[in-house]
């Protein structure tokens, strides 16, 4: 039994194919860790056109994607499962922000339904009555929810369990609300660009420090927003106010008219 069942409607389904069987999210479907499928919008039609949009009551630009093949197709869905999707997710720009709490709760339901919608938007009805949750990937129009519904389908995935070490999950950024520490690999020095000589020292307690020390450094200047939130500890404390007087005395340092040097 996998752990997680995600069907997606989508009037573009030959969009998906590469990028759903590739790499992790390929492995962890064919090792059936998780199931998912891509259903066509259009074969749920009943009309000799086979229209899955209309043009707005009212008037106005654009078209609007019908009700009735996507209330159609969930419905199709839900008999066959036997039971009401966990969850029923529209992808739009007018939903909640995506992040890695709403990713990681997310994962821990059983089925999921993901509706791609495309023109210049769905019909209400569908967002009354169908519609459990409405998720955006950013500030930004793109041209459908296609690439949205592949974007979390690709951060959903990775917390599926089995699917990456809990090694990998416990230490990445988000999960300790700190961004990465910079990272080497061999060449050791590459176009005069040397690697720092901590990380050659085998030394793992001082290693450890740098890299926390980086880390903080890191969010410090590049998101300090996350600070906020980041469960640390008092060892980051303190590094964070090392950090803090360091800066301060290059400012100082670089300050012309700095008389106590
Ligand atoms: N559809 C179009 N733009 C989108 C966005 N930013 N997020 C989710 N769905 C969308």
């Amino acid at each position: 039994m996998c752990d997680l069942k995600i069907d997606i409607l989508t009037i573009f389904p030959e969009m998906f194919k590469v990028p759903l069987s590739e790499s992790i999210i390929g492995k962890a479907r064919e090792s059936g860790l998780i199931e998912i499928n891509i259903y066509n919008i259009r074969d749920f039609t009943v009309d000799k056109h086979r229209m899955t949009d209309d043009y707005p009551f009212g008037g106005g630009a654009g078209m609007i994607m019908k009700p009735e093949p996507i209330f159609a197709a969930t419905e199709y869905i839900q008999k066959k499962m036997g039971e009401p999707a966990d969850r029923v997710i529209l992808m739009t720009p007018q939903g909640k922000t995506l992040n890695q709490g709403m990713v990681k709760a997310l994962a821990e339901e059983h089925h999921i339904i993901i509706i791609c919608a495309r023109y210049e938007g769905v019909d209400e009805r569908l967002r009354d009555a169908l519609v459990t949750d409405e998720i955006s990937i950013g500030d930004y129009v793109l041209t459908g929810g296609e690439l949205p519904a592949m974007v979390l389908v690709d951060a959903v995935t990775r917390f599926v369990p089995g699917v990456l070490s809990r090694d990998t999950l416990v230490n990445e950024s988000f999960e300790k609300g700190v961004l990465d520490y910079p990272q080497y690999t061999r060449p050791r020095d590459f176009r005069g660009m040397i690697v720092p000589d901590v990380l050659i020292s085998g030394n793992h307690e001082k290693i450890r420090l740098w890299r926390k020390k980086q880390a903080l450094t890191r969010t410090l200047s590049r998101r300090p927003d996350l600070l906020e939130k980041a469960s640390l500890d008092p060892e980051d404390y303190k590094l964070l106010r090392d950090i803090k007087s360091e800066q301060l005395s290059d400012l100082m340092r670089e300050d012309p008219e700095n008389e106590y040097d």
